[in-house]
């Protein structure tokens, strides 16, 4: 915590970019016009989604920051920002997506709790930092370890926040203990997005990256890291971000009941139409981004221009020049593609959108089916509606 402060108030936020459609004030949570999610296969900083529950932390300190790692080890350490500089460097391009993502559109059906997002609480970027099986090797966790020789099976990561979730206390959540320690996995503790020192909003100086793992688990701020024995008892891992079915509601909910929610599932949507287009009868170009959680890649897209009734498969690209295979290395595993079809769209009609990954898994048709009470993972088919407008022709 040396270092590392955080605010009561809302009066030291960092500057943010104008464009942003802002879903809440205080704490800041705001998301780019979808139309910016497919300009380029990296998302820029300035239009990456922005995701808090309380104000943003400031650094007073550089060289005074530190990270504890505690609990059940042998000798508790301080990470200094130089150690962990020390580390190899590794760059991830993954997908973070808040588990909220297209709650707006759930809530639509029936009312569900929770901050309104459109299609574009999610971004693409390039994370550079240290992987954390490294870190944990440091303090004596070999890597592939499911239990460290003291007796820990998940790892906690706490930040130093003040979120009204937790009586003003910090956010926290943990991952496995497998997962840490398994290079392949990716984890990492960043302090760059996109080749630049991390911002305040994404987490500065330092914090975890999970990738194929909805946002939630990628804490900001970091301030110590806990080898524990049970998952993390914090709020937003057990009385938030859990899938329930339909028929649970506020009256009727049992916490306990559910897990955590780790991976995200199979998603998509257009991103180059809005809800409701007036348009002139011709060719347009249907553009969207499709991810799928746990590094399974995407296999197709198929888009619709009669509602769902027929499909073309639409292209898919990530890098320019390197054609996309779902499970080829030279694929950015953790993410995101982007898609497109040519489409001559002759009448009004609804164009819709989904996904299958390698799994096999697809999104589904219908939102009533996946509805839930706090609005997460709507993976439902994306569909926009198009008039087409005749008049002067
Ligand atoms: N970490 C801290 N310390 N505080 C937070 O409010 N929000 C989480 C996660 N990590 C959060 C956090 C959620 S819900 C998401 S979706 C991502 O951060 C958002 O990251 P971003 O703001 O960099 O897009």
């Amino acid at each position: 915590m040396p270092g590392l402060r955080a605010p009561s108030d809302y009066s030291q936020e960092p500057p943010r970019h104008p464009a942003l459609l802002v879903n809440s004030k205080e704490p800041y949570n705001a998301e780019p016009h979808r139309s910016a999610l497919v300009s380029s296969y990296v998302t820029p900083v300035e239009f990456f989604y922005k995701r808090n529950h309380g104000p943003i932390p400031i650094i007073d300190d550089i060289n005074k920051f530190s990270v504890s790692i505690t609990g059940l080890i042998e000798n508790p350490k301080e990470l200094y920002m130089k150690d962990i500089l020390k580390l190899p460097k590794y760059a991830v391009t993954a997908t973070l997506q808040c588990a909220g993502n297209r709650r707006t559109a759930m809530s639509k059906t029936r009312k569900v709790r929770g901050v309104g997002w459109d299609i574009a609480a999610i971004g693409n970027a390039v994370w550079g930092g240290a992987k954390l099986a490294d870190v944990l090797e440091l303090i004596g966790i070999p890597k592939l370890s499911h239990i460290s020789p003291c007796g820990g099976k998940h790892v906690e990561f706490v930040s130093i926040d003040k979120c009204k979730e937790e009586n003003g206390g910090p956010y926290k959540a943990s991952i496995p203990l497998s997962q840490a320690t398994n290079p392949e996995a990716d984890v990492l503790l960043a302090y760059e997005m996109n080749g630049e020192t991390l911002n305040r909003d994404h987490g500065y100086p330092l914090r975890v990256i999970v990738p194929g793992v909805i946002g939630a688990r990628s804490v900001k701020w970091l301030d110590s890291i806990n080898i524990i024995a049970e998952e993390c008892q914090g709020f937003f891992m057990q009385k938030d971000y859990k899938m329930f079915p339909p028929s649970v509601n506020w009256d009727n909910i049992d916490w306990s009941m559910r897990r955590p929610q780790m991976d995200f599932p199979v998603q998509s949507a257009i991103c180059s139409l809005d809800d409701v287009n007036n348009l002139k009868p011709g060719k347009i170009t249907i553009k969207g981004y499709a991810v799928s959680g746990g590094g399974r890649g995407i296999e197709r897209v198929d888009v619709s221009i009669d509602g769902g009734k027929t499909w073309v498969e639409a292209s898919k690209y990530q890098k320019t020049g390197v054609p996309y295979i779902s499970d080829n290395e030279s694929s950015d595993k953790w993410g995101w593609v982007l898609f497109a079809a040519e489409a001559d769209i002759p009448e009004s009609t609804e164009i819709v959108a989904k996904a299958v990954d390698i799994g096999g898994n697809v999104q589904p048709e219908n939102v009533e089916v996946i509805w839930n009470l706090r609005g997460i993972l709507n993976t439902s088919w994306h569909r926009v509606r198009v008039q087409i407008d005749c008049s002067n022709m």
